[in-house]
């Protein structure tokens, strides 16, 4: 499949694998990237030594061109933001905020650079910035969410901007593959069902968790605070709804949830942990190396293209 998407980042699947913090690592991005999709790296709040590291395992795994995601507001924001440079990597991904201050640098260096966006407001103020493409993330996805859905935010986005749009959020399957072309997409991301790849090195509690999840097993915790996340259902989510209902001060609530993600993920305790995925995790039932899941991705994406051509 050919798109301005996989041309630009020069992959032969437009599948993503998305930033994930403590989750997406060299490991799990550079066997993406093997499959024929695009890993990122997820630099989240690490210092930039533990980025540059990964970095230099990943390609140590493929030569395939692997990315970083940049979360805006971590404090090693700029020293990232310059080490992509250093290293030559091609394509980044960026979220919580504006990268439009790091822009002119990368240009300059040639990175490619693919704010996330969950507003049409924020794909147009990214396209005048100089973006090469937007990930469209609506609040089906796991982690932290706008308040948009897939299904309309995609749309509107790509009625908007002229650069490509990578749907991200809802999206595990052929069938969710189509549905975000159809909207106008030229990639996806998907974080949730890479969570369970056989290389993301995920506690196997937090993978069997996704992977026994229903189709109403995540909340949103975090409205009321500005910040919503969306994890699945547990122990630490049912006391901080309780927490947020009765009107507790965000500082409490913060002290709540930290370090949580990293108890799920690296300790495995998945009831005090913040077990963050998407409302997808429903449909999520195996785990699967990256390259299975990716082939197996293409192959629903070409029986459902078969099956609506009949139809036509
Ligand atoms: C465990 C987890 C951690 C995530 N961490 C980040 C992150 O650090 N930065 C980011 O931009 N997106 C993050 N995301 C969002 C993903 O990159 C991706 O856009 C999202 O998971 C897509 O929706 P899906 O979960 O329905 O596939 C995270 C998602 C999950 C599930």
């Amino acid at each position: 499949m050919k798109t301005r998407v996989t041309e630009l980042l020069n992959i032969e699947y437009p599948v993503i694998q998305g930033g994930m913090a403590w989750v997406a690592d060299a490991n799990l991005a550079a066997h993406v990237s093997k499959a024929g999709g695009m890993g990122f790296i997820g630099a989240a709040n690490a210092p930039a030594e533990w980025v540059k590291e990964q970095i230099h395992i990943a390609r140590k795994i493929t030569d395939k061109p692997v990315g970083v995601n940049i979360m805006l507001l971590s404090d090693y924001a700029d020293e990232i933001a310059q080490l992509v440079i250093d290293e030559h990597i091609e394509a980044v991904t960026t979220g919580a905020g504006n990268p439009s201050k790091y822009m002119k640098a990368w240009k300059e260096a040639g990175i490619r650079v693919i704010p996330v966006v969950a507003s049409v407001a924020l794909a147009r103020m990214m396209e005048r910035a100089g973006a090469d493409a937007v990930v469209a993330e609506g609040m089906e996805s796991g982690g932290h969410i706008g308040e948009e859905t897939t299904m309309t935010l995609v749309p509107q986005v790509v009625d908007a901007v002229n650069i490509p749009v990578i749907a991200a959020g809802g999206i595990g399957d052929g069938r969710g593959v189509c549905a975000a072309f159809m909207l106008g997409a030229e990639a996806v991301q998907m974080g949730t069902r890479f969570v369970v790849a056989k290389e993301s090195n995920v506690h196997q509690n937090y993978k069997d968790r996704v992977i026994a999840a229903k189709d109403i097993d995540s909340v949103v915790t975090g409205r009321s605070t500005g910040h919503p996340v969306r994890s699945l259902r547990n122990s630490m989510t049912r006391e901080y709804l309780d927490m947020e209902k009765e009107g507790v001060e965000f500082e409490k609530l913060e002290r709540l949830t930290l370090g949580t993600l990293r108890k799920a993920v690296v300790d495995g305790d998945v009831k005090q942990g913040t077990v963050m995925a998407g409302q997808i995790a429903g449909l999520v039932n195996k785990e699967q190396t990256c390259e299975e899941i990716i082939k197996e991705l293409m192959k629903e994406v070409s029986e459902v293209y078969n099956s609506h051509n009949k139809l036509a």
